[in-house]
């Protein structure tokens, strides 16, 4: 069912919860969905980011991870998340659905045909901040961008849980995301992305879905006290 509130189109409604969602486009994963984080989403985000298929490549994240690290995480994100959506919600009466500098949905959510859904992971697109994905725009911080004005630079961070690596969910999700919401809801023209060296998994998606290989920098990043290499990769629309 499509979301009533045109401020959200594309999306769909998620008829157990109310949630907006963005259904993956691709075939065989229309039960594949991004929702808004969810603050009991906390033990379910812990095992896949202790997982050690996942937490070598994610820089940003401690380990061992605990479920005070989620709360924490879910205590920064749930509430602007929530503020977005009464933001979306006020704005129904506008002609026009409004460009937006955020997307309103992130956690991989698999819906069950008994109507529950299980957490599967993260997808999210942010303003670009490390120097090496503003490099060549004259800037070396952002505040919300201007449309169409420099540097207006985005990026992706994202993790799948390892029970669904390889099926082709997460190249789905970034391409649905950037088709159905960052272009024609956040006017996204330029995004630049990092992984970390030799995650090759994450390079693959990324060319999957239309980036092109910018440079590998050594020693560019410290994780968890260890200097790690980056690989950094850019998309540009049109
Ligand atoms: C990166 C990640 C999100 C990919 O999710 P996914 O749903 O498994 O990705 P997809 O199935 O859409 O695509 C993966 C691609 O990488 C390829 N791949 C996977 N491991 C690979 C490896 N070791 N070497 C080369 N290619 C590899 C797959 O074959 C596939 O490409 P193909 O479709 O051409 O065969 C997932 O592996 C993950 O969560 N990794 C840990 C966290 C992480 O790295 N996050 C990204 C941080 S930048």
């Amino acid at each position: 069912m499509l979301h009533p509130n045109h401020q959200f189109h594309p999306l769909e409604v998620l008829p157990t919860t109310g949630e907006p969602i963005l259904r993956l486009k691709g075939k065989g994963h229309e039960n594949i969905v991004l929702t808004p984080p969810r603050a009991r989403d906390a033990q379910y985000i812990v095992p896949i980011l202790d997982d050690e298929r996942v937490h070598p490549w994610i820089s940003s994240v401690p380990h061992p991870y605990k479920l005070e690290d989620a709360e924490w995480w879910l205590g920064r994100v749930v509430p602007p998340s929530n503020a977005f959506l009464a933001e979306l919600e006020a704005l129904k009466d506008k002609t026009n659905p409004v460009i937006v500098d955020a997307c309103p949905v992130r956690a991989i959510r698999e819906l069950r045909e008994d109507g529950s859904d299980v957490f599967l992971g993260d997808l999210v697109i942010d303003l670009a901040g490390q120097w090496w994905e503003l490099e060549g725009s004259g800037f070396t911080e952002q505040e919300v961008p201007i449309r169409g004005e420099e540097p207006d630079i985005w990026t992706i961070g994202d993790y799948l849980a390892p029970s669904h690596h390889g099926r082709g969910i997460m190249s789905d999700a970034l391409q649905t995301l950037i088709q159905e919401w960052a272009i024609p809801r956040m006017g996204v023209r330029k995004m630049v992305v990092t992984t970390l060296k030799d995650n090759k998994a994450s390079v693959r998606v990324f060319e999957k879905c239309g980036f092109s290989f910018r440079k590998t920098i050594e020693d560019a990043i410290e994780v968890r006290g260890e200097r790690r290499g980056v690989h950094v990769l850019e998309w540009n629309h049109g």
